[in-house]
């Protein structure tokens, strides 16, 4: 039996990001640009690039611009039309999405990242679904969903994207425990969120890319409180294990940790760095700073 095609992605973007503050007063962390882009583009982006075709946002308050970011601005796009900014205007139709295709739910109250991805329960249904978390952007050759999405496709069950991290930082992320690895694919055993580093089962860490089976919404309906007095979402998905496949993806790329100002400035410099039009003068200026 082959597996059901992944088709559907959830973009939780209701947190308050406290540590953008002021900056996420009133514009959503997620509207935040990276070079020229919002980190909620680059999300989508690279979700459509894996084949993936319906969206659901998970929102909260004060999120409407990224609803709006994604529709039709009729005035903008008439205004370019008239001043022959065909470039632009091309630009914009192809980076909103097909009508029908984006939904949004509203998280209401921030309980945790597995309380988002519950709220979307009935956008996923009983289909294998995608995660991106917008904050967690990567730079690779192939977009870091697509190759999830293959792994997928060769394991026919969950998998999500890692990297290795300091022992001493392990209490930050959610670890795995693992069992046969080859390098690339490392089976999954156990996982636990922000584990202390002398009690921590290794050094890999999962990132905001994950292809999970729709099981794991049934776990998370226990609304069991975790690390942080959170409904974690690492806990609903270490009850996947032992019932269907589940797999870390070391993936080609490297990730920037937007959430945090360090990761989001170093974001921008290596995203400017990859563009052939800004990379020249980028360079150029960085030599002043060191
Ligand atoms: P973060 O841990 O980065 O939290 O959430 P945050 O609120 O966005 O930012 P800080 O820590 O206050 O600065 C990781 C991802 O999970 C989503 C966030 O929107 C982000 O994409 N999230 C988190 C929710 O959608 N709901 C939650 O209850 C918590």
């Amino acid at each position: 039996m082959s597996a059901k095609p992944l088709r559907k992605a959830v973009l939780p973007v209701a947190g308050l990001g406290t540590r953008f503050l002021p900056a996420t007063k009133s514009m959503p962390k997620e509207m935040m640009t990276v070079v020229d882009r919002p980190l909620i583009q680059y999300a989508v982006d690279e979700a459509r690039a894996a084949g993936i075709e319906q969206f659901c946002m998970v929102s909260g308050r004060g999120k409407t611009a990224l609803i709006d970011h994604f529709d039709v601005s009729y005035e903008l796009e008439a205004t370019l039309k008239e001043r022959g900014k065909t470039e632009a205007l091309a630009q914009l139709q192809q980076d909103r999405l097909q009508p029908g295709s984006i939904t949004t739910v509203r998280q209401q109250e921030p309980l945790g990242l597995g309380h988002a991805i519950w709220c979307a329960r009935t956008f996923i249904g009983d289909e294998p679904f995608a995660i991106l978390l917008p904050d967690d952007l990567v730079l690779s050759k192939t977009p870091c969903m697509a190759q999830l999405a293959q792994a997928y496709k060769e394991t026919e069950g969950s998998v999500v994207a890692v990297v290795e991290v300091p022992r001493d930082q392990t209490n930050r992320y959610g670890i795995l425990k693992i069992g046969e690895d080859d390098g690339r694919l490392v089976e999954v055993t156990g996982l636990v969120e922000k584990p202390k580093p002398d009690v921590a089962p290794s050094n890999l860490s999962i990132i905001g890319r994950y292809v999970l089976m729709p099981e794991v919404i049934e776990h998370l309906s226990r609304m069991e409180r975790g690390a942080g007095n959170e409904v974690q979402l690492t806990d609903a998905m270490a009850k996947l294990i032992g019932h269907s496949p589940f797999h870390g993806l070391r993936f080609e790329g490297e990730r920037f940790d937007c959430g945090d100002k360090v990761g989001f400035l170093e974001a921008q410099i290596a995203f400017s760095l990859a563009r052939p039009d800004l990379a020249g003068d980028v360079r150029r200026f960085l030599k002043k700073y060191t």
